[in-house]
């Protein structure tokens, strides 16, 4: 059966959700516009419902197109339609990561994907620091929760930064302090990742002397052959911050690729017209073929049965077993599912396989049990040094 599907959107006369709704229906697919706001909630002694204009809700699949204006309400009803296991193309939790850009600089920087430098700054006497920390002057200055270039600022003096700085506090905006990067003033790259794959790139070009080079700020656009590390590092960042449709903005450093911000609902109009690319009918295309697998809530799967979890143990906490095989840890069943090594994960590591200082064992089960199973093996363990020498001196 086809997916019904609906867009959330509060403006059905919007480029991006008209262009979704022709695309859907020139693939027959059942689609509406359902304004967001017109949601109401309903949580109950073990249930929840929800109703739209006071009518049930029969959609599949869900396409989120979140004003930042109404993020807190968006990212509500989307938990709840979570909760009811409808499927959605972006998860509330992406949403909201990727509208603060200091919680998506942390993500980025964490899973290695290279970013400017970035400090956070609530207290006027690390303001000189902050600076130092970024590269020196001159300076961005951002708020985190800003959108299409209303709160960012470019600044050349200390003195012209304090004040800005001290403003925003003041009018209760929590701020960030970035490195400028000057090969890329006035332009940047905006690539369409739909799925984990990029769809479509454009060049948006400031006017004037203009540093930003947001659409809405005037910036014209243009087609762009996307090198592959561009295309890649778009494709990590969305995936890294759990968004499956996002327009990954780019700039170009002296050292390859930096990942700015990554958008949850990325205008449409733009980019179809810079690229030429039907980008529409990809996220159509892309939402009936995956809305029959859900996404999983990996997060509840895992605390659905009492007493069961997940803990994870580096290897740094416990130099006495570096060298040693997993095997070593626990006697009979292993109950270490994946191994976090140099950023990747190692499902089902092998027994044999030997641990490292910057490893993390991560282990599912009865959280009682490996606590105590960890004790018991950790601890007991002689030294490995201490071991040869046993074995060597009969
Ligand atoms: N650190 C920076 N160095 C150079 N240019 C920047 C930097 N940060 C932002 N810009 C310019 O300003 C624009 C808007 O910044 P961005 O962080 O994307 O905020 P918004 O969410 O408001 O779009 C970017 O598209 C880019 O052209
Ligand atoms: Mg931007």
């Amino acid at each position: 059966m086809a997916a019904r599907i609906a867009v959330l959107s509060r403006g059905p006369r919007l480029y991006s959700t008209r262009r979704l709704v022709e695309e859907a229906r020139l693939r027959d697919v059942d689609v509406a516009v359902l304004d967001p706001m017109q949601f109401s909630l309903f949580v109950a002694d073990q249930d929840i419902g929800i109703l739209h204009g006071g009518n049930r809700f029969e959609f599949d699949a869900v396409i989120p197109r979140i004003g930042h204006s109404i993020t807190r309400h968006g990212v509500s009803v989307l938990r709840h339609l979570e909760q009811l296991d409808v499927w959605c193309a972006n998860s509330s939790t992406g949403i909201l990561q990727s509208r603060d850009k200091l919680h998506s600089g942390q993500i980025l920087a964490r899973n290695r994907i290279p970013t400017p430098s970035t400090s956070y700054v609530r207290d006027m006497k690390d303001i000189e620091r902050a600076i130092e920390n970024v590269g020196g002057l001159p300076v961005v200055v951002k708020v985190t929760q800003g959108t299409q270039g209303q709160g960012v600022f470019l600044r050349h003096t200390i003195h012209e930064t304090r004040n800005l700085v001290q403003g925003l506090l003041m009018t209760g905006k929590a701020v960030l302090i970035q490195q400028y990067i000057a090969e890329s003033h006035g332009k940047d790259i905006r690539a369409l990742v739909v799925g984990g794959k990029v769809v479509a790139s454009m060049r948006r070009k400031a006017r004037g002397r203009e540093f930003r080079s947001n659409y809405h700020l005037n910036g014209t656009v243009e087609g762009v052959d996307l090198p592959e590390e561009y295309a890649e590092a778009a494709c990590r960042a969305a995936r890294v911050l759990g968004l499956n449709v996002a327009g990954v903005d780019l700039l170009e450093g002296t050292n390859g690729p930096l990942v700015l911000e990554v958008n949850s609902s990325p205008g449409l109009e733009g980019i179809e017209k810079a690229s030429g690319v039907n980008v529409a009918g990809a996220i159509i295309d892309y939402v009936v073929s995956e809305s029959d697998f859900s996404d999983v809530n990996v997060d509840q799967l895992l605390r659905t049965i009492p007493g069961r979890g997940v803990i994870s143990v580096h290897m740094r906490n416990h130099p006495h077993l570096i060298g040693r095989p997993i095997s070593d840890l626990f006697k009979g069943k292993i109950p270490v599912f994946a191994l976090s090594r140099a950023g990747d994960l190692i499902w089902n590591p092998e027994p044999e396989l030997q641990l490292r200082f910057r490893d993390s064992l991560i282990c599912y089960g009865d959280l009682a049990e490996l606590r105590e199973k960890f004790k018991q093996n950790l601890f007991s363990l002689p030294s490995f040094t201490e071991g040869e020498k046993d074995s060597a001196e009969p």
